[in-house]
């Protein structure tokens, strides 16, 4: 269907859109809703941080969940994971279809770290849908997409679920009822060991049929989803809610500082600049020695979840 929708001028518009005007969106560093073979997914340009970081505060997502990597083939996910083995028989024998695999991240790979919430895997999968890859084809690049509903509700499997969930917000293309209606089984790859982390149509029966073995629950360096306590953590020690850096310290700022920080996460107090910046930036201090201090952040909006992430960051590390 194709719709009156200006893609440049009609953002605020809560609308059905065709698949044309959701590729200008997601160029455009947008998000769109669309539909996948298990749930409509809300999606965003994977390379672009901001756009990322607009997924969280539309959700009202409280925490960086890792989010999964939505590619045309197992070739654009070369560029963004590391394939080996186990996973290329998996992706030969289930892809395009309602299959994720988490493995090891490539150096380098073109994702905003806020895709990962910095973690050195990655989440990949191939949707099947038609409407999905028509997108995904048009696009050129991966999109990430989590389910298109609010923090705590239920997975939209149909459009009027996505407009009734964001009306005003999103624009949603319309591909009819989603035909597994559960989101993805999802699968842990890691040196040759592979784990169930979230069930889904893909059955462990089913393979296990392709790798000969059965599956592993998961581990600790791959976790399922709600099981996360691993998460990125920097070397170095991180002193929170800092007004100014002590003695040794570098300051990672936010908004106007009275002592110019090392960095800092979003001069003009953007929540969401300061979000797409995050992973990247406690990276950078990282890669030298010394202590850290991070300014305080407002506990309203993605706030919230930046300062659950910078909590569980400077959180004394197990020996
Ligand atoms: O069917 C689906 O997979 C849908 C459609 C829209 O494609 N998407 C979806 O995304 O369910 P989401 O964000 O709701 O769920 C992704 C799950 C998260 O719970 C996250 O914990 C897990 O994937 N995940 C992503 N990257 C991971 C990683 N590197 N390690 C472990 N878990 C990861
Ligand atoms: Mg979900």
């Amino acid at each position: 269907m194709k719709t009156r929708l200006n893609p440049v001028s009609a953002f605020s518009m809560s609308a059905l859109c065709s698949p044309d005007d959701a590729v200008a969106y997601l160029k455009a560093g947008k998000l769109v809703a669309l539909p996948t073979e298990t749930v409509y997914g809300l999606a965003a340009d994977a390379a672009d941080g901001g756009a990322v970081a607009a997924i969280y505060e539309t959700k009202g997502r409280p925490r960086f969940n890792p989010l999964i990597l939505h590619v045309l083939d197992v070739h654009q996910a070369q560029q963004y994971g590391q394939i080996e083995g186990l996973a290329q028989a998996l992706m030969d024998a289930f892809w395009p279809g309602p299959l994720t695999l988490v493995v090891p991240l490539r150096d380098n790979a073109p994702v905003a770290s806020l895709v990962t919430a910095g973690l050195e895997t990655i989440a990949l999968r191939s949707p099947a849908h038609p409407t999905a890859r028509q997108i995904l084809a048009a696009f050129g690049h991966p999109f990430v997409a989590p389910s298109a509903n609010r923090s705590g509700r239920i997975s939209p499997t149909e459009a009027t679920h996505v407009l009734a969930e964001f009306r005003d917000q999103v624009p949603v293309v319309d591909g009819g009822p989603c035909p597994l209606g559960v989101e993805s089984t999802i699968v842990g790859l890691l040196e040759d060991k592979v784990s169930l982390l979230r069930p889904g149509s893909v059955t462990p029966e089913d393979i296990k049929g392709v790798i000969g073995k059965p599956l592993l629950p998961p581990t600790e360096k791959i976790q399922a989803p709600g099981m996360m306590t691993s998460h990125y953590a920097p070397s170095n020690p991180l002193r929170l809610n800092a007004a100014a850096p002590e003695a040794e310290e570098r300051l990672l700022g936010f908004g106007k500082m009275t002592s110019p920080p090392a960095l800092n996460l979003s001069e003009g107090a953007d929540l969401k600049e300061a979000a797409a910046n995050l992973f990247t930036y406690l990276r950078r201090l990282d890669e030298s020695p010394g202590p850290i201090a991070v300014a305080p952040i407002p506990d309203k909006g993605l706030g919230i979840a930046i300062n659950d992430r910078l909590r569980r960051a400077a959180a004394p590390k197990p020996s």
